[in-house]
């Protein structure tokens, strides 16, 4: 190998999840471009059919609910079945708790992140990496969040969850690092996809008539360092680093595009 690797995935099979839209969708693309035979995964059949269509031959795509071992099971099994093996999974779904402080917080609101968030990550890992062993290495990216670094009024569910990555990805990192299977997680911050879009009319509405979602969008990106969301592909461009050989000697690490935010006060 000389010191020239490109972030090519030329010929490798991975599994994106959360594929249908925003990040996934986007890193769905790119991988696309880089050569990668894909396996798009999401609960949105309507829209993961239409990327998978636009993408063409070498994608294929499962529609399952990531945060279930019989969805997991499927996805993995579907990609065997298709590509033969796995080389690369990027465990990618999520969804944001809507926003409380932790009295009024439900017991099920609770649940649901956490099964969506952490478990699907728990299962993507459970049932894939043996998957990768069998096929002498490979690469898992998890999409954190710059909530897995800090805390923040009303979030208690979302931020746990994104917390949870972190660890289990450290855990997984160790468990696997001498077994040529490296692990990573990302963490964008504010990008403009439909959780933001979520966020944004929630907090519309929890200000009674008083702004609209775009305003309240736009209040936001003014408080960004950069005056300006992320766009999906800016974090699928880090996905796709640490996913190809470019990232060799990156494993256990968790890799910040936030455009500064964190960097900040
Ligand atoms: P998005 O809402 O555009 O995409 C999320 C996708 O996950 C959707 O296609 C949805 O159908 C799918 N999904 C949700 N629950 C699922 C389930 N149980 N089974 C299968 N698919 C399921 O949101 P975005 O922004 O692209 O989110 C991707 C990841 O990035 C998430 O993990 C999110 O927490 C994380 N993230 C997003 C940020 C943002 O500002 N947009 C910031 C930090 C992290």
């Amino acid at each position: 190998m000389n010191g020239y690797v490109e972030s090519s995935l030329e010929g490798k099979v991975a599994i994106i999840t959360g594929a249908a839209s925003g990040i996934g969708a986007a890193t769905a693309r790119l991988f696309n471009h880089a050569g990668a035979r894909a396996l798009l995964v999401d609960q949105n059949s309507r829209s993961l059919e239409s990327l998978a269509a636009e993408l063409g031959g070498d994608t294929s795509y499962s529609v399952a609910d990531v945060s279930t071992p019989e969805g997991v099971q499927a996805y993995v099994k579907e990609a065997r079945d298709r590509f033969g093996g796995i080389d690369i999974l990027v465990s990618n779904a999520g969804i944001i708790s809507r926003t409380a402080p932790i009295a009024e917080t439900s017991v099920e609101d609770f649940d649901r992140v956490i099964a969506v968030n952490l478990r699907s990550m728990f299962l993507g890992l459970k049932y894939v990496l043996p998957e990768l062993e069998a096929r002498g290495g490979g690469s898992v990216v998890m999409t954190a969040s710059t909530a897995a670094l800090r805390g923040g009024f009303g979030t208690a569910p979302y931020v746990t969850s994104k917390h949870g990555v972190l660890g289990l990805m450290r855990v997984a990192a160790t468990e696997y690092s001498g077994k040529n299977i490296r692990i990573n997680a990302v963490n964008p911050g504010p990008t403009d996809t439909n959780m933001i879009a979520e966020v944004t009319s929630e907090r519309a509405g929890q200000a009674a008539g008083r702004s609209s979602s775009a305003e309240v969008k736009e209040g936001l990106r003014l408080r960004l360092p950069m005056q300006r969301y992320g766009r999906a592909e800016e974090i699928g461009r880090m996905i796709m680093f640490l996913a190809s050989d470019a990232a060799s000697f990156c494993t256990g690490g968790y890799y910040v595009v936030d455009g500064g935010m964190t960097g900040g006060p």
